[in-house]
């Protein structure tokens, strides 16, 4: 499956990207101007683009970076139902701000159970930004805090996503369009 020829139709552009950013680091910083160093947390691997983006539009404020593996899709486009957590973070964050970052919230189930679990770890504030949301195929009740952009449902790749490992290096957000050879 994995094997069969596609093409990336883009969806949203580099340009739009940038400037939501701009939009939603002017919220961020508004939420956060008290915090003393607001913990920034990467979902790897697919927001490792969004995140780079992220912080550098949060001027002075101080910012801590850290990432959290939690598992996915494997080779695939089905989501895994059951999440386990590959990496964990290096940093406490009890008492601490936090933001956790997302590439894509799909049926919900990832960020769902990574809220839950740092929530148990007692932070003073636990705020989340995915940049993509498919509110269509949510199963579990979960809404970012902060969202890029809502999308349709379709497989989507480039900005730090892939597909099979494909594409996270598209400077913009595309669509998979599967082809027929010959
Ligand atoms: P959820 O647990 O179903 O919400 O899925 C979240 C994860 O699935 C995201 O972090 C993505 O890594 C992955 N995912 C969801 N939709 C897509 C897509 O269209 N392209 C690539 N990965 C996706
Ligand atoms: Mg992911």
């Amino acid at each position: 499956m994995t094997d069969t020829p596609y093409v990336v139709d883009q969806m949203i552009s580099a340009k739009s990207i940038a400037a939501r950013i701009e939009a939603l680091a002017r919220e961020i910083r508004a939420e956060f101007k008290d915090t003393d160093q607001l913990v920034v947390v990467g979902l790897l691997r697919g927001s490792f683009v969004f995140i780079a983006d992220l912080v550098r539009e949060l001027g002075e404020m101080s910012v801590e970076v850290d990432f959290l593996e939690a598992s996915s899709y494997g080779m695939g486009m089905e989501s895994s139902r059951e999440v386990r957590i590959l990496k964990d973070l290096r940093s406490g964050i009890e008492g601490r701000d936090v933001l956790v970052v997302e590439d894509i919230v799909d049926t919900g189930h990832t960020l769902h159970h990574v809220t839950g679990l740092l929530k148990s770890r007692l932070p003073h504030k636990l705020k989340t930004i995915a940049l993509l949301d498919k509110p269509t195929r949510r199963e579990v009740d979960f809404k970012a805090d902060w969202t890029g952009f809502e999308i349709p449902d379709e497989f989507v790749v480039g900005y730090g996503i892939d597909y099979a490992q494909r594409n996270r290096n598209l400077p913009f957000i595309g669509k998979v369009r599967f082809i027929q050879e010959g």
